[in-house]
């Protein structure tokens, strides 16, 4: 399944209590239903399950709902052939949910509690039948089509109205079962005029607002027949920072793998900096610098980008001021497909975790 909102049935609420100091964590349990019983529905009523369990009495005035006050991260945990399941570097999305808060001015929550939650938010669902089994015809095209648990952590603000920042949020964590994101029938991207980050903007956090401009500037893309948008830089509008949901890498015909540095305009992505690990792994030369767009249309032989859902995502082309670049004649190249079999590899278990990533459940 594509993204959805198919959720399982047991997700955590957790709301800082600023008297205290501490967090009151709550188990949310909308139904007790199988995934067994649940396929047997009619769809229908099955609709009605899912549509229940995405309720859930949160205030309805509140800095996230106004002024777009809040963040996420994206996880996900991948069924191994033995039957156990591991969250790939959950660690990572932890520090980076609270440093995500921290940006926001909201008491930030903390990594233990994240990584605490997760585990157990997993266990909760698992014991339903909700997580999916490993499937060995999976292994066929290294991946690519087979299915992982998406957690989505949030954060979400207390009941407030007026410019402020949250003294009291909601932390939840929630989930459904994914396979691959990205759907279409090319893989070309296209750059826009749009500005998704500035300097001393939000870019650097993973805050709700960022995704407002992106979700623009991608159905503008897609409607004109491109699967992926990339953004330059706000400030001298040639650099490349971002896709729409993902960070980006070039390789460039000398061999060098290039990819924007992170600064306070560029998502630090957690597949981001695993691919540049794996790179390095390889033998690649691995750059973090600015690269303009025009030095991509001249010296880029092989693009991808990288992000939890898209994994690592070929480009067959990049069109900047209507005129298309075309990467490794339109066929994905070796390097992006290199990163992603050790990546998706080491995610289901089929290559050694040699860098210890996963966190079994
Ligand atoms: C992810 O890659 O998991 C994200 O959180 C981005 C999302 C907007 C698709």
């Amino acid at each position: 399944m594509a993204f959805n909102l198919a959720m399982y049935p047991v997700s955590y609420v957790a709301q800082f209590n600023p008297a205290a100091g501490t967090w009151d964590e709550q188990w949310f349990q909308a139904d007790s239903i199988t995934l067994a019983e649940l396929s047997a529905m009619d769809d229908a009523k099955r609709a009605e399950v899912y549509a229940q369990r995405n309720r859930f009495p949160l205030p309805l005035v509140n800095y996230t709902t106004q002024y777009a006050l809040g963040c996420f991260e994206g996880m996900k945990a991948y069924p191994h052939k033995d039957g156990s399941l591991s969250i790939f570097r959950p660690d990572r999305n932890a520090k980076r949910f609270y440093d995500s808060m921290k940006g926001l001015y909201a008491p930030p929550f903390p990594e233990d509690l994240y990584l605490k939650a997760s585990v157990e938010f997993l266990k909760r669902n698992r014991e339903l039948g909700y997580v999916p089994a490993y499937d060995p015809a999976w292994e066929k095209d290294n991946f690519a089509g087979a299915s992982a648990v998406y957690v989505r952590p949030f954060m979400y603000s207390e009941g407030a109205i007026g410019i402020g920042s949250s003294k009291a949020p909601y932390v939840i964590i929630c989930g459904t079962t994914v396979s691959s994101y990205f759907k279409g029938a090319n893989s070309k991207a296209v750059i826009t005029d749009r500005i998704r980050a500035t300097p001393k903007g939000t870019g650097w956090i993973k805050c709700a607002s960022n995704y407002v401009v992106s979700s623009l500037a991608k159905k503008e893309a897609e409607e004109a027949g491109f699967m992926e948008v990339i953004f330059l830089d706000a400030t001298d509008r040639k650099y490349i920072e971002e896709g729409s949901s993902c960070n980006i890498f070039f390789r460039l015909k000398s061999g060098e793998l290039v990819t924007p540095a992170l600064g306070d305009t560029i998502l630090p992505g957690i597949t981001r900096s695993s691919a540049i690990d794996i790179a390095r792994g390889e033998g690649v030369k691995v750059t973090e610098r600015k690269i303009s767009i025009q030095e991509v249309a001249k010296k880029c032989v092989e693009c991808f980008v990288t992000g939890t859902a898209a994994g690592v995502t070929p480009i067959e082309s990049v069109t900047w001021k209507g005129k298309e670049y075309v990467f490794n004649g339109r066929k994905p190249g070796e390097l992006g497909a290199k990163i992603q079999a050790i990546l998706k590899g080491t995610q289901y278990g089929s290559v050694e975790d040699s860098r210890g990533w996963n966190l079994t459940v």
